[in-house]
């Protein structure tokens, strides 16, 4: 019982510390704690932020001084030096938008979730099919050396995913920020390093 209302408490932490610093949401700090562990996005870096809305991790990137170009499904509310463009990731015709702005990018990361089914099983391999099409978009865009965040939920997918992602990368690993719900089935994969690796663009 005592636990329950601690992890609330803590859910609560998060959930007022947004509203106090102005964050469009609690993910905020999840950023903030991977990119402090991490080193993800400095000054000056070209960020995509795929999954955006409503903006949390878009406000961390700007105010890090990085030039954002954040995409959602669903409508975002503008952000200063942020520039906005509505598409599906999944599709190509996303990437080529993407592409129209900045031909690479420092970092890409992503927070995408699927619409939640309930369902654990179905939820993760949506969740893999998003993670899949964020890391589709960041072979494209991203430039040698540069940094790859995705969130993924846990399921059965996850180790087949990591092995596919991290030959790309010098540095990779899953990590859980402190900031994300202890009950939720979300990790994220972070990959450092990026390399292209030779035949690996058919798709
Ligand atoms: C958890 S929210 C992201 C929160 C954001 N990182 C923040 O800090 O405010 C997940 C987002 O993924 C978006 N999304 C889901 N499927 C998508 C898709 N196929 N293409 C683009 N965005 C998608 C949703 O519309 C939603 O806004």
């Amino acid at each position: 019982m005592a636990g329950q209302r601690r992890k609330k408490d803590r859910q609560d932490y998060y959930y007022w510390e947004a509203k106090k610093k102005g964050y469009r949401s609690r993910a905020a700090f999840k950023l903030l704690q991977m990119n402090k562990t991490f080193k993800l996005i400095k000054k000056k870096n070209r960020v995509l932020d795929l999954g955006a809305s409503p903006g949390g991790w878009s406000q961390v990137v700007a105010e890090l001084g990085a030039e954002v170009v954040a995409v959602d499904i669903n409508p975002m509310q503008s952000i200063d030096g942020v520039i906005f463009l509505r598409g599906d990731i999944t599709q190509d015709e996303t990437l080529e938008k993407i592409k129209a702005v900045l031909s690479e990018y420092d970092a890409v990361i992503c927070d995408a979730s699927p619409k939640i089914t309930g369902n654990w099983t179905v939820d993760h391999l949506l969740s893999v099919d998003l993670a899949r099409a964020a890391f589709r978009i960041a072979r494209h865009v991203l430039k040698p050396g540069g940094n790859f965040v995705v969130k993924v939920f846990q399921g059965e997918e996850i180790q087949k995913v990591f092995n596919e992602f991290k030959p790309y990368f010098h540095f990779k690993k899953f990590h859980s920020p402190q900031a994300s719900r202890k009950r939720s089935a979300e990790i994220y994969f972070i990959g450092k390093g990026f390399r292209r690796l030779k035949n690996a663009l058919a798709r």
